[in-house]
């Protein structure tokens, strides 16, 4: 755990997250997280290649603590074409260049929690993604027991807008995963009969593939050659191989 008091009265500051930012990063990812990121994630975040970050430190800490992260927040951006949540935005085809943010991890060391960092961290996500003119909305996952941060994304105004069974896999155990949505722009959820049935078929078929593949996982069991991590979109970034993960996630990135 990265053991720093809190100073008795916490300046909060925001600022990007830098080179200099490495070992802690990579400390409180370690402390805080069940799944673990390879070093190409810190890598990436600390030198802004795809991702954007805003860490939070504590001004009022002596000086050679008083830039050391307490807080963290990590996003990209993806095409809203090929995210998973295409068909929840009214998704204009004619629009290929339509975008989200996707935050990819979150995080406040323990002794300051409760301080609102973690809203004012996403609060600068929001405003991010709110300033790039063809992003639509900004969103996440989370495990389905991680309370405190669902009672967060609801009290931010974030919609849940899926429940994804066995998203995750961790140490050798399914969990299931919310995702949430915050439209911005005037991105939104689909209303019109003829968007709404576009929904409904996606979800069914979604839900067909994901009866067909839990078959094929059940037949799988049985033969010794079944890979642990079956999705593709797996942590941080498509390129990046899960083979180091003691944890492993199918699917995702916040937890
Ligand atoms: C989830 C997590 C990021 C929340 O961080 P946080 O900085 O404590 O969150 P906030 O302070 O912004 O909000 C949390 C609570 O503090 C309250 N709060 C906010 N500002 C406050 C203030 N100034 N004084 C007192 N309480 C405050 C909020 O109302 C909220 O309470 P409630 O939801 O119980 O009503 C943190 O618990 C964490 O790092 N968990 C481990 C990693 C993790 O789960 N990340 C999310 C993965 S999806």
């Amino acid at each position: 755990m990265v053991n720093m008091k809190p100073s008795p009265r916490p300046i909060i500051c925001f600022r990007p997250i830098q080179p200099s930012d490495l070992g802690t990063l990579e400390k409180i990812h370690g402390d805080l997280f069940p799944i673990r990121y390879e070093s190409e994630f810190f890598q990436n975040v600390v030198n802004g290649r795809d991702i954007v970050s805003w860490g939070a430190i504590d001004r009022n800490q002596p000086s050679d603590q008083s830039d050391e992260l307490v807080g963290f927040v990590t996003a990209r951006i993806v095409l809203a074409k090929e995210s998973e949540i295409g068909d929840m935005l009214s998704y204009d085809p004619s629009r290929s260049d339509q975008t989200l943010v996707y935050i990819l991890t979150l995080g406040v060391v323990e002794a300051y929690r409760n301080l609102g960092i973690a809203a004012s961290l996403i609060r600068e996500v929001i405003k991010y993604a709110s300033s790039i003119p063809n992003c639509r909305a900004t969103y996440l996952h989370v495990i389905s027991y991680n309370n405190p941060a669902i009672r967060l994304y609801n009290k931010m105004s974030f919609k849940c807008v899926r429940r994804l069974q066995g998203f995750y896999l961790i140490n050798g155990q399914h969990y299931d995963s919310y995702l949430f949505v915050y439209y911005v722009n005037g991105g939104r959820s689909p209303c019109s009969p003829l968007e709404l049935a576009t929904v409904v078929l996606n979800h069914v078929r979604n839900a067909l593939k994901s009866i067909s593949a839990r078959l094929w996982r059940n037949e799988d069991r049985k033969s010794p050659k079944w890979p642990k991590c079956r999705e593709t979109r797996c942590l941080i970034s498509t390129t990046q191989s899960r083979r180091n993960m003691t944890a492993e996630c199918i699917g995702c990135e916040c937890v």
